[in-house]
């Protein structure tokens, strides 16, 4: 392990280089104790994102959808109106390894919907050895930029020790973000979803924003619960995507005043929620510096952000 930028401010503070990827002190152990003791199913689905993607999204989309049969949408107790998306499909790293103590996921029954930031090359080994299918989260660099530093400086505001958008962006433009660089963990998962199809779905944050119903009969479909004629009938996919909507969520009472047991209220993962935010903070040459990057990293692979 190799401790970086000692004497930097702000969530820069407690980064560390992991098997060449960026993770806090806070979560090094979670992750390096999912990668000795996660034993992954056939049947598990885990979610990966690089953080500010949009995971809080496609958690309840997928739980929604999974467990559409056993919780019908919007009954009122259902568990997404009552219960944080991150709780109800946790992250292998942040809550497998809590205090020391490893929790016991082998009760839980199945398919068990889960999630990481993990990069595809230091995921555990058993997933790799698995049938476990793997839904991916692509958000274009400049939103998720901007989210992760309202993020970050929002978790940090108590101390009074935040990171101005130049310092970050410096950074970020480095590879310094949490489990970045942000090219290598989207690139890595994008040819990977493109050499084993049926475990690995690439999503973008985008195409579900402008396609929501396309994107979530794409997501049934790969998770083999496609929507029956019946569903698609009674309007079923509407409902999920009302009922995940951001407006919906955000709005709730368990998002609006719930908070982690650590203390993080579950509101900031609720911020704005649309594509195109980094059209009121970034400049012509902040502009200019990531096409560069990221049009040298990406170059031949076929994938292209969407920025509108
Ligand atoms: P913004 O900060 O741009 O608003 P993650 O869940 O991976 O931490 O990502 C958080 C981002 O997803 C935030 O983006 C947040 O507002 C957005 N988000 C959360 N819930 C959403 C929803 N239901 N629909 C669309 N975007 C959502």
């Amino acid at each position: 392990l190799i401790s970086i930028l000692p004497k930097e401010k702000g969530w820069v503070r407690s980064v560390y280089n992991y098997q060449g990827f960026w993770t806090s002190t806070k979560f090094l152990q979670g992750v390096i104790a999912c990668q000795q003791q996660f034993q992954a199913r056939d049947s598990d689905i885990i979610l990966v994102t690089s953080p500010k993607s949009g995971s809080t999204w496609l958690k309840s989309l997928l739980f929604a959808l999974v467990n559409r049969v056993k919780h019908p949408i919007f009954v009122p107790n259902h568990p997404l109106l009552v219960e944080n998306p991150h709780v109800l499909v946790p992250f292998l790293e942040h809550t497998l390894y809590v205090d020391g103590q490893v929790i016991d996921f082998s009760t839980n029954t199945s398919p068990r919907l889960l999630a990481t930031h993990v990069p595809f090359a230091s995921l555990p080994e058993s997933v790799h050895d698995s049938k476990t299918k793997l839904i991916y989260l692509c958000r274009n660099p400049r939103d998720t930029f901007i989210s992760m530093w309202h993020f970050a400086n929002n978790l940090l505001l108590h101390h009074k020790d935040t990171n101005s958008i130049e310092e970050m962006f410096d950074l970020f433009c480095k590879g310094v973000s949490l489990y970045g660089p942000f090219w290598n963990h989207v690139l890595d998962y994008w040819k990977q979803s493109i050499q084993n199809p049926n475990k690995i779905l690439f999503l973008m944050y985008e195409e579900i924003k402008k396609k929501p119903k396309i994107q979530l009969k794409r997501l049934a479909k790969f998770l083999e619960c496609p929507f029956s004629i019946e569903e698609e009938n009674s309007r079923v996919v509407d409902e999920i995507l009302k009922m995940c909507s951001f407006e919906n969520l955000r709005n709730l009472e368990v998002n609006t005043n719930g908070k982690f047991s650590t203390g993080e209220p579950y509101k900031v993962f609720f911020r704005r929620g649309e594509i195109g935010d980094w059209k009121n903070y970034f400049t012509v040459e902040m502009i200019d510096k990531l096409n560069h990057i990221i049009e040298e990293k990406f170059q031949g692979s076929g994938l292209k952000f969407l920025y509108v």
